[in-house]
């Protein structure tokens, strides 16, 4: 019965086929010059037209925001080999909803903490920033932020250039001597550099972690937003902020009561339906809210709760792939979760349907990511294609690799050779090509 009732967060394969349709529409929309300030997916061009060469050397600062981890990095990058020296900040709450000064202060302090704890205070290193937020480029230097997501919200600096933010925070904090800044990528950008230094034929960078997102290479003759110089590659890669696919309607033909209520109780309500769906800041809320929704029904612990299972973010992402993870039939991970929520005298069957509840939400974000892929794969026109993936979703879910390999054989053309590939190191060393081929660069 509970299968039943949780119906509707099974898609058929005629709804993901839809789903691609009406994402190639965004795509195209995003990319066209009349149909760009009114589209939903915004197809953003980055200023990057080289993927690396292997060649790429010397030593880079990097930093990386907006995925679970804020991390610095420095990265010695000689021919086919690197060093990578990182450390993990915290980025305190109050500073991901306060003022952008505050936040790219902080930003600037644990740089600055990094820079002397590795001794770098005597050099003048370029930096790569991997800043993972929607980010109108203006060149490969500068970008605009145009909002925030994944629970940042820092909105008194909507509309400034992030990378103008960052050198003031340096210049406050008296570190502008030790960095000069590069290049702003993505972190979809970052994970498909990192990945396409090892691979040659990776096209497509993909995020699902705290929020979900890809990007892909296109080529400029498509690009009309692109107003940089031609570097003569005749490409260049195209961030296109998927997580905002929805944000007009048009997935609700597929979104369940729970999907709408995780948005209207976020802080940006209206905005990412699409990650809202899929990545892992919202994945476990999302199982919470079923739970509830099957134990209304009667169909689960008897029509019991808890007071913490009432409570918003108690059951965790991470509880997803945590009891996924055990043998079918073992739920003694499920048990003690659920314990710990304050339930008890459960019985294999709760046990069961609440594996079950986690299965379906993590196989659509699966599928829904398959479909996303297809569609990108589609647009390149390539035969073979790789792609590069991050993000703790993707990494600590037992089954999402295999969930999205299978639907993407459904989905993508017969004929086409498609590998999904882990970004083993973040997009850290991305960004340091990125600022690499900047420092090389004629513009
Ligand atoms: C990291 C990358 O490994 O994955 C980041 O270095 C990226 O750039 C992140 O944002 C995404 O995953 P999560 O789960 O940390 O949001
Ligand atoms: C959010 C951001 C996007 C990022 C993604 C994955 O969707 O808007 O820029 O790539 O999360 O971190």
């Amino acid at each position: 019965e509970v299968l039943n009732l949780l119906k509707d967060l099974q898609l058929t394969d005629d709804n993901l086929k839809q789903y691609m349709k009406l994402l190639m529409t965004d795509i195209r929309k995003g990319l066209a010059r009349a149909t760009h300030p009114t589209s939903i997916v915004k197809c953003y061009p980055t200023y990057i037209q080289d993927l690396p060469t292997g060649r790429e050397t010397g030593k880079y600062l990097a930093l990386d925001l907006g995925g679970t981890n804020f991390r610095v990095l420095v990265i010695e990058l000689e021919k086919n080999h690197f060093e990578m020296t990182s450390r993990t900040f915290v980025i305190p709450q109050d500073k991901m909803v306060g003022s952008g000064k505050d936040l790219f202060d902080h930003v600037a302090a644990c740089l600055h903490v990094f820079i002397k704890e590795q001794k770098l205070e005597q050099e003048c290193l370029p930096l790569g920033f991997t800043y993972s937020f929607p980010l109108v480029q203006e060149a490969l230097n500068k970008g605009i932020i145009e909002r925030w997501t994944k629970g940042f919200k820092c909105d008194d600096v909507l509309g400034r250039d992030v990378v103008q933010l960052l050198q003031d925070s340096l210049v406050r904090r008296g570190i502008q001597k030790n960095v000069k800044i590069q290049a702003v990528i993505n972190d979809t950008a970052g994970t498909l550099m990192s990945c396409a230094w090892k691979s040659p034929y990776c096209r497509i960078g993909l995020i699902v972690g705290t929020g979900t997102n890809a990007c892909y290479v296109e080529k400029l003759t498509n690009a009309e937003m692109f107003n940089g110089p031609n570097k003569g590659s005749g490409v260049v890669l195209i961030n296109c902020e998927w997580g905002a696919f929805g944000d007009d309607g048009t997935l609700n033909f597929i979104r369940t009561p729970e999907d709408i209520q995780i948005d209207e109780t976020s802080i940006n309500p209206g905005k990412q339906i699409h990650e809202k769906m899929i990545s892992g800041m919202y994945m476990g809320e999302l199982v919470r809210l079923l739970i509830l929704r099957c134990v209304k029904a009667r169909l689960l612990f008897g029509g019991r709760d808890s007071v913490d299972l009432n409570q918003k973010d108690k059951f965790q992402t991470k509880y997803v792939s945590e009891i996924e993870a055990q043998k079918p039939g073992n739920h003694d991970r499920c048990k003690a979760i659920l314990e710990n929520l304050g339930m008890q005298n459960l019985s294999d069957q709760d046990l069961q349907n609440v594996r079950f509840i986690c299965e379906c939400v993590s196989r659509r974000a699966a599928h829904m990511c398959a479909a996303g892929l297809s569609t990108l794969i589609k647009k390149t026109e390539e035969k073979r294609i790789t792609i590069g993936i991050d993000g703790s979703v993707y990494r600590h879910h037992p089954y999402f690799h295999y969930l999205m390999m299978e639907k993407m054989k459904v989905l993508v053309k017969p004929g086409v050779v498609f590998d999904l590939m882990l970004s083993e190191d973040g997009s850290g060393r991305g960004a340091a090509l990125t600022a690499a081929s900047a420092s090389s660069s004629i513009y």
